[in-house]
């Protein structure tokens, strides 16, 4: 049998603090009531201290990752970073992981690609498996969305929060592992769902802070309209193609952006809620990192050849979705 990209380690970090609807409702007009029922979310983690990035949670997860897996850091041969918080403009956030974890000299960059970012940076890093290139490539997700989120603006503030989660990939000759993926992007939705200023076209400038340019701009209900449609679409696309049922799939691990997206898509794959992945009330929308942090808080009770369907959706817009085997 030909050898396939499999999963065979994950970890996941979330910084201390809490963030609860309790709180929001002294920050902004809003209400518990309001943003569980919308959206799903009761906390969200927040990275609090000076200087702290988004690398800082990666590298937790990371340095999670190689002590569950028994993996020396010299053994890695390739770290890929999905995030759309980066530290730095340049260099990578991928860089840094790999210094802060002892990680040296192999090659890492970062993926951006908003919240289908992880789906991205684990189909490219699945290719280096297959291809037989490398024996260990970690892929990360990780997003320090509180960073870039507007805490005066009560349509975006509650949905996001801060987290980190890596897996690492090897080859699997028993049939397990990743069977097939889908990635998409359609640039019409680039005004939807935006972070304007900060880079080339629009560089710092008194102007760009005082119109809020710096912050998470969303226009929600396009951009709900458009994950109901495409996470669902992608979702039933790569289980027709892969010939399976909603009785073949053991777990749906979506993007946790709206938990009323979340169950349209499980609807739409012929699942019950019972077999979706679902931690938004715990983490908010961690950006890149809300599909590892599933996978980590749902190990337990995955078992070896669960058929699992990774899907999601975000900024760009882009889209995606993965078919793998559980291989642990
Ligand atoms: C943001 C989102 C939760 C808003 O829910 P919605 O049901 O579409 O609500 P609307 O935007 O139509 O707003 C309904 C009302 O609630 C208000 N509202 C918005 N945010 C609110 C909040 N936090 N608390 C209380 N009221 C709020 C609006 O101002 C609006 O009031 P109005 O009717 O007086 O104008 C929803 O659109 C969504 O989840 N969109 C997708 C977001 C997403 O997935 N983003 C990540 C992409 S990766």
């Amino acid at each position: 049998m030909n050898s396939k990209a499999a999963i065979t380690g994950v970890y996941g970090y979330v910084p201390d603090y809490i963030l609860t609807n309790a709180e929001l409702e002294k920050m902004v007009d809003t209400s518990d009531e309001w943003i569980t029922s919308r959206t799903g979310i009761k906390e969200r983690h927040i990275l609090k201290g000076e200087g702290l990035g988004t690398s800082h949670m990666a590298a937790k997860a990371v340095e999670g990752l190689l002590t569950k897996t028994g993996t020396a850091p010299e053994e890695v041969e390739l770290l890929i970073c999905a995030t759309t918080t980066p530290d730095y403009v340049f260099p990578s956030t991928a860089n840094l992981i790999c210094d802060m974890t002892g990680i040296r000299a192999v090659g890492s960059f970062d993926i951006q690609a908003a919240c289908s970012g992880f789906l991205y940076a684990l189909t490219i890093g699945s290719q280096f498996i297959e291809t037989g290139k490398y024996k260990k490539v970690v892929v990360v997700g990780a997003d320090k969305m509180s960073a870039i989120v507007d805490y005066t603006d009560r349509t975006t503030c509650v949905l996001f929060g801060d987290g980190a989660g890596a897996v690492l990939l090897e080859a699997n000759t028993e049939g397990n592992g990743i069977y097939d993926s889908i990635i998409r992007s359609d640039g019409a939705g680039q005004n939807h769902l935006v972070q304007k200023a900060g880079g080339s076209r629009y560089p710092p400038t008194h102007e760009t802070i005082d119109k809020r340019w710096h912050y998470v701009y969303q226009d929600g209900p396009s951009v709900f309209k458009f994950a109901v449609k495409n996470m669902a679409d992608v979702s039933a696309e790569i289980m027709e193609r892969n010939h399976l049922t909603g009785s073949d799939v053991a777990w749906l691990v979506p993007h946790q952006a709206n938990k009323r997206i979340i169950e349209a898509t499980a609807n739409r794959m012929g699942l019950g809620m019972d077999r979706v992945m679902l931690n938004i009330h715990k983490y908010g929308n961690t950006t890149a990192a809300t599909i590892p942090l599933c996978l980590f808080d749902y190990e337990p009770v995955l078992k070896k050849g669960d058929n699992l369907i990774l899907a999601a959706f975000g900024g760009g817009f882009t889209w995606g979705a993965v078919y793998l085997k559980w291989a642990i």
